[in-house]
């Protein structure tokens, strides 16, 4: 049995709670139950969800990528180590430029380590990343997957574009960085950053259809 200690996060599957782990600072991401499932499908889907978010972070682990070390799994609990530090999206703008710039860098090289490994991330925000001691650790494989598919990839980096775009508009240009870095380490990235591109563009195309084709 873990104790639960403080609750961190409160997601839509999961609570995030901390607890010691054989005296060890420990992270709990425990899945909930949903009421609105059937408690079958409920329990099984837990429980894959669990496993395979598991098993990315593993696989990134693998990869090269700092990932918390998983200290145990059970059905519907990963227990993890303690990053001590807050979220990079609240720590981005209180960050001096040349050690924000250090991470867009190494969030290049994360993001082309995992895809070179056929590892997508499935929700690349600023919220799923945690920087300590200067190391950049990404965490939250919920929407994650393995695969090869380029349309995957790019809808990483689109996701992330995004994020940049409305939570850190005044530092969308360092977007950039991060590209630089991941075609850097990523043969494949040409492909990739196009795919990126296509997709924003369809996006656009669809907010000018709402509007009616202006
Ligand atoms: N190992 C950890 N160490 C410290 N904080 C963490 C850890 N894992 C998660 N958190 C915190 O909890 C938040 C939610 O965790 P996350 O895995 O992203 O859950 P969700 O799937 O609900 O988004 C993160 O944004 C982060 O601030
Ligand atoms: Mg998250």
């Amino acid at each position: 049995m873990v104790e639960v200690q403080e609750i961190i996060a409160r997601g839509a599957e999961s609570i995030i709670y901390k607890t010691k782990f054989f005296g060890i600072e420990a992270v709990v991401k425990e899945r909930i139950p949903k009421g609105y499932r059937h408690p079958e499908i409920d329990f099984e889907l837990r429980k894959a969800r669990t496993k395979a978010e598991a098993r990315l972070m593993h696989a990134s682990r693998c990869a090269g990528v700092s990932v918390p070390v998983i200290l145990d799994v059970d059905e519907f609990k990963i227990v993890m180590e303690y990053i001590p530090s807050p979220n990079l999206k609240t720590q981005i703008a209180k960050m001096n430029a040349g050690a924000r710039d250090n991470i867009l860098e190494e969030l290049g090289r994360v993001i082309a380590r995992i895809h070179s490994n056929d590892i997508v991330h499935g929700d690349l925000t600023t919220s799923n990343m945690l920087v300590y001691e200067g190391k950049l650790y990404l965490i939250d494989f919920s929407l994650g997957a393995k695969t090869r598919s380029t349309e995957a990839k790019g809808v990483d980096l689109h996701l992330l574009r995004e994020a940049f775009l409305s939570a850190h508009a005044e530092v969308f240009e360092k977007f950039e960085i991060v590209v630089d870095s991941y075609s850097k380490h990523y043969s494949r990235a040409p492909e990739v950053i196009e795919k990126m591109r296509e997709i924003e563009l369809r996006g656009r195309g669809h907010a000018r259809e709402q509007r009616g084709g202006k």
